[in-house]
């Protein structure tokens, strides 16, 4: 049997024979058969918008890898610079390699001064940091002019390398001026998740050190969040970039995406969730509202997993280390029956409803001290590195500007009507 599809066009009997490559079938035949003829597909659910060599997701199998690597090798035997240094280069790098790009990092973390003074302390006393994180990461673009010149690979690299390693301090910066703490500047002697602890809980102390447990864990977590493929902050990265605008332009479209309830601020409502749940009996009452539509159990259900999510698995094993050390999160157990009751529910079975992401790492994050408006902002910081990833390889497909069609419902054609006879 063909390994493709006909397309027939019963106005014309005109028909065309699609080859299935790679999973998928070009558009351009069928452009050529039915020119004005738009291919509806709403929230582009069934759309490949790209090809792209970074990460691998089935869905179906709870498989993720990033450039090959499978996700629970990098999560036990890697770093998180190493991951990003991977996705954003293709291979792992050799020991001098890895070498220089921490130092890189590690060189690059300052922001300058007008950033944090002028900028950041303009805000709201209360703004949520996740929205002065995405107004931050456009306003890095006014400090670099340089990187409009998006072609150029020294300055691509140049601003890849800002970006990765003032998100943690930008991101500090943010919870530190909400909680009205002074802010602490980075302390190069330390790793990339130790330096953002130190950033985020320092007082008085000299030097603040994290427990070594602590900081495994948040770099373990900031692996399983360093890419995804193409989710909807991804793909705003891609559609911002496509017009050729500079990447911290592009990189705050996509935060400004991950921002959103249903993307990266589930992890947030998964704690209201629980704590609106409140004790481990209400979760069974709570199950059936929200069978009866009463809103949705977030950290449940992912448009492309249709299984576990690999990751959430990661997680909830590294739930345990964290608690060792931070004493058990109180809205474990509520969780854990709440997984449970839903789990052996048919309607989350028939609709293959499971943990996300999302689900547990809240938990990790509360355990950890970091407060609840923090939560999307630490997705956001390695996420950072995928969304490079993919505006790089962006760049070197030279793709065309993202322009969909759309079918148009609106009203037919009509005259003005004077306002005094509008009735
Ligand atoms: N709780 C209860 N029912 C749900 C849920 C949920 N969390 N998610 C989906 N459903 C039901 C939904 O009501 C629908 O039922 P029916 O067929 O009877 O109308 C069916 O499952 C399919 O839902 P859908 O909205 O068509 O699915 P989607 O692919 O558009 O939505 C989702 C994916 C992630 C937006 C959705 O599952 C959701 O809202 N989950 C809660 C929020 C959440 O945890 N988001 C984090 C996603 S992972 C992090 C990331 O990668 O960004």
């Amino acid at each position: 049997m063909a390994d493709s599809i006909t397309i027939t066009d019963n106005r014309t009997g005109d028909s065309v024979e699609i080859p299935i490559i790679d999973g998928g079938v070009s558009a351009e035949p069928w452009r050529k058969l039915l020119p004005n003829v738009w291919f509806y597909d709403e929230a582009l659910m069934t759309t490949a918008m790209t090809q792209s060599a970074v990460t691998y997701l089935d869905g179906d199998a709870g498989v993720l890898r990033y450039r090959g690597y499978p996700i629970e090798q990098l999560a036990e035997q890697s770093t998180y610079l190493e991951v990003a240094y991977l996705l954003i280069n293709g291979e792992l790098p050799t020991t001098a390699q890895y070498e220089q790009w921490v130092h890189d990092i590690t060189y690059h973390t300052f922001i300058h001064e007008n950033v944090r003074k002028r900028f950041l302390e303009g805000f709201h006393y209360d703004a949520h940091p996740m929205g002065m994180l995405v107004s931050a990461i456009a306003a890095l673009s006014t400090f670099y002019a340089e990187a409009k010149d998006i072609f150029d690979p020294d300055v691509q690299k140049k601003q890849i390398v800002r970006l990765i390693a003032k998100m943690p301090t930008m991101a500090a910066a943010c919870h530190r001026f909400s909680v009205g703490m002074p802010f602490v500047y980075p302390d190069n002697s330390l790793s990339f998740t130790e330096n953002f602890l130190s950033m985020m809980f320092k007082v008085a102390e000299p030097r603040y050190q994290a427990d070594p447990r602590l900081s495994r864990a948040l770099d373990l977590l900031f692996i399983l969040h360093a890419d995804h493929e193409q989710n909807c902050g991804t793909t705003a990265m891609r559609v911002v970039g496509s017009a050729h605008a500079d990447p911290y332009s592009a990189a705050a479209a996509a935060a400004a995406a991950l921002y959103g309830p249903r993307h990266g601020g589930a992890n947030e409502a998964v704690i209201r969730m629980l704590t609106e749940i409140g004790a481990v009996d209400n979760v069974p009452s709570f199950v059936e509202a929200v069978k009866r539509g009463h809103g949705r159990l977030q950290g449940f259900g992912h448009r492309v997993y249709k299984n576990y999510d690999p990751r959430a698995k990661i997680i909830k094993q590294a739930a345990d280390d964290v608690f060792a050390v931070t004493g058990k999160n109180p809205l474990l157990d509520i969780a854990l029956k709440l997984e449970d009751v839903a789990l052996s529910d048919d309607y989350f079975i028939s609709r293959k409803l499971y943990p996300n992401v999302d689900f547990y790492s809240g938990l990790i994050y509360q355990a950890m001290g970091f407060p609840i408006e923090m939560f999307t902002v630490l997705f956001a910081i390695p996420r950072m590195s995928g969304w490079l990833a993919h505006w790089l390889e962006l760049l070197q497909q030279d793709q065309k500007i993202v322009r969909p069609r759309q079918l148009y419902t609106g009203t037919p054609e009509r005259a003005y009507v004077a306002m005094d006879r509008r009735g």
